[in-house]
């Protein structure tokens, strides 16, 4: 029989990766040496069931898995809409649960209710310029920035931001709330195209075992 070839997956770092891998146990995918805090290693190996796994930035994912280098991706649909990367999206895994809103102060409403040409600060400047050209079609000035964004409202850079909502602890910290919410969002299995038609059994197995998982536990 032929040998079977390494299934990869890229696991966006962080939280959402330490989430996914409790899942993968409970389907029978285990990775030991991944779960060692202390290692440098980038990719590990399970010989026996033809795996291989490495830890990538979230926004790097969804390229990975659209260059085939990685056969299968766990990254939030946020990354997945900014990124908008050729890649099938499969799965919701159902954790790492927030919303996509637009924030500010509360005096800021009414600047969003009258369509006024205002600055809006993101980390997603994809998912903000659809939200404003193509759903509400409001011309905005849109800010990129990488990190802090409640920042923005509060020392004058921008009247909104567009930004992740998960507690709402950040906004209520800092005098912001949600003004009106773009999409929700959580964690999603991707994969690529090609590997979704030459390992389409494999790859389905993996599908259906975890969404038995995930509806067992609902
Ligand atoms: C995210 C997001 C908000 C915060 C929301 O930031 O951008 O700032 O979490 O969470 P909350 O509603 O529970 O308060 P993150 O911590 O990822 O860091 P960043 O500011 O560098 O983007």
């Amino acid at each position: 029989m032929e040998e079977k070839r390494y299934l990869t997956f890229a696991l966006g770092k962080g939280r959402l990766a330490k989430k996914t891998l409790q899942l993968f146990e409970k389907i029978g995918i285990t990775c030991e040496e991944i779960n060692d805090p202390a290692t440098r290693k980038l990719i590990f190996v399970n010989e026996e069931l033809k795996l291989k796994f490495f830890l990538a930035k979230g926004p790097d994912v969804p390229t990975y898995v659209e260059y085939g280098a990685a056969d299968i991706g766990v990254v939030g649909k946020d990354t997945i809409l900014e990124e908008g990367r050729n890649i099938y999206e499969v799965l919701d895994l159902g954790f790492g649960k927030c919303r996509m809103c637009i924030c500010g102060p509360e005096s800021a409403r009414e600047l969003l209710q009258h369509h006024e040409q205002i600055r809006v600060a993101t980390k997603y400047p994809h998912i903000a310029k659809d939200y404003f050209y193509n759903k509400k079609h409001q011309t905005v000035e849109l800010i990129k920035l990488n990190g802090s964004i409640e920042l923005a409202p509060i020392v004058g850079l921008s009247e909104v931001i567009c930004d992740i909502v998960e507690t709402g602890t950040t906004l209520k910290e800092n005098g912001l709330t949600v003004l009106e919410e773009v999409c929700p969002l959580s964690a999603r299995v991707v994969v690529n195209q090609v590997s979704m038609k030459m390992e389409n059994e494999r790859i389905t197995k993996l599908i259906t075992d975890l969404k038995r998982v995930i509806e067992s536990e609902r």
